[in-house]
């Protein structure tokens, strides 16, 4: 009944301690803990290393730190047929719809042009659109894409939603499948990404996708938010689409390495907005709270919820 932390970017011994308090009939440990691999059952996993999954022949259950799954289903040694679960919670489905709501309004209203318009103490009326105007699409309706074309559907921005299978979200246009992808694209005048990094949607974010977005309503061009994973984007193409006007300008919480490297030009350019990955967090709270009901519910009666499909991986 061994559970073992197996956390990046977080302290392992404070989890290890509040699902402790809250698992008293486990065992907890940490990675610098003494425990034997066999024993372990339950392993809560963020960023696994090459030998995360190494000896854990009696594991059980892979409980995701994250929502976002994709450095769990590449693993080459992720061990067959185990469950993997991940971290769906409204604490961070609204943190992420905040960071969209604020970047896409921040786009609407002009930012970029009045930062710029400031730097030279210049006075210049212009009247931006009213929301009604302005078309976003979102790359993904899941457990985060959903709340936030809802949200943004409620401030009056006319929403359409991208995803695999078809979707009925009330207020939002729906597109479904590569074959409505360039449409849907050459609707949208801020282009935000929420999708799960896989082989189909890596680089996504490319010259390519962004010239087809609509031109013409946005003053100064397109813009995109990227909240998902650095994965999603050529960086190369973004840098040259801020710089040639193809996009009017980018937010970026993630990046192809983190943290974002000082060479990167992307720091340099004042149409890029960079946040070092903090959209939303799965916070220590929300993730006993979630993973503690899930043991519990798993050795009462064997059920898991929000289970990963590892194969389509997501
Ligand atoms: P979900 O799994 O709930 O939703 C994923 C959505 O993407 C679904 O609508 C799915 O379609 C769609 N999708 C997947 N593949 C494709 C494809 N090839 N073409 C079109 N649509 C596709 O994920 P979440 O909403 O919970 O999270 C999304 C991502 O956000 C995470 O994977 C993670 O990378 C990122 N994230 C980033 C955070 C940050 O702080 N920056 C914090 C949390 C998450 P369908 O519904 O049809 O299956
Ligand atoms: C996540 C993240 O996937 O924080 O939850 O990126």
């Amino acid at each position: 009944m061994t559970f073992l932390m197996h956390l990046s970017d977080v302290s392992e011994r404070e989890w290890a301690n509040a699902f402790q308090k809250a698992l008293p009939n486990h065992k907890v440990v940490t990675r610098q803990d003494q425990y034997s691999p066999v024993e372990i059952k339950y392993l809560y996993v963020w960023k696994p290393e090459a030998d995360a999954f190494d000896g854990l022949d009696h594991l059980e259950v892979i409980f995701s730190l994250g929502a976002g799954v994709d450095s769990i289903v590449k693993h080459p040694k992720l061990p067959r047929g185990v469950p993997v679960v991940r971290f769906v919670d409204d604490t961070l489905t609204q943190c992420m719809s905040d960071y969209v709501v604020a970047n896409v309004t921040m786009h609407h209203r002009q930012a970029t042009r009045y930062k710029r318009e400031q730097a030279q103490r210049k006075w210049d009326q212009y009247y931006p659109e009213r929301a009604s105007t302005i078309n976003v699409g979102i790359m993904g309706l899941g457990q985060l894409g959903k709340d936030a074309a809802q949200k943004l559907s409620m401030l009056g921005y006319n929403v359409a939603g991208w995803s695999r299978n078809p979707k009925c979200i009330a207020g939002i246009e729906e597109f479904s499948g590569t074959a409505k992808f360039d449409e849907f694209l050459s609707r949208t005048d801020i282009l935000v990404c929420l999708l799960p990094l896989t082989p189909e949607t890596q680089d996504i974010l490319c010259m390519e996708n962004f010239s087809k977005l609509r031109r013409g309503h946005l003053p100064g061009g397109p813009c995109i938010v990227n909240a998902a994973r650095g994965g999603h984007q050529n960086e190369d193409d973004i840098v040259a689409a801020l710089k040639g006007g193809t996009l009017a300008a980018a937010s970026l919480d993630v990046f192809k390495v983190e943290p974002l490297p000082t060479s990167s030009e992307l720091w340099a350019l004042d149409n890029c907005y960079i946040t070092p990955h903090i959209a939303a967090i799965s916070g220590l709270e929300a993730g006993v709270r979630l993973v503690t009901s899930q043991i519990n519910s798993y050795e009462q009666s064997g059920e898991l919820k929000h289970l990963v499909d590892v194969e389509r991986g997501y």
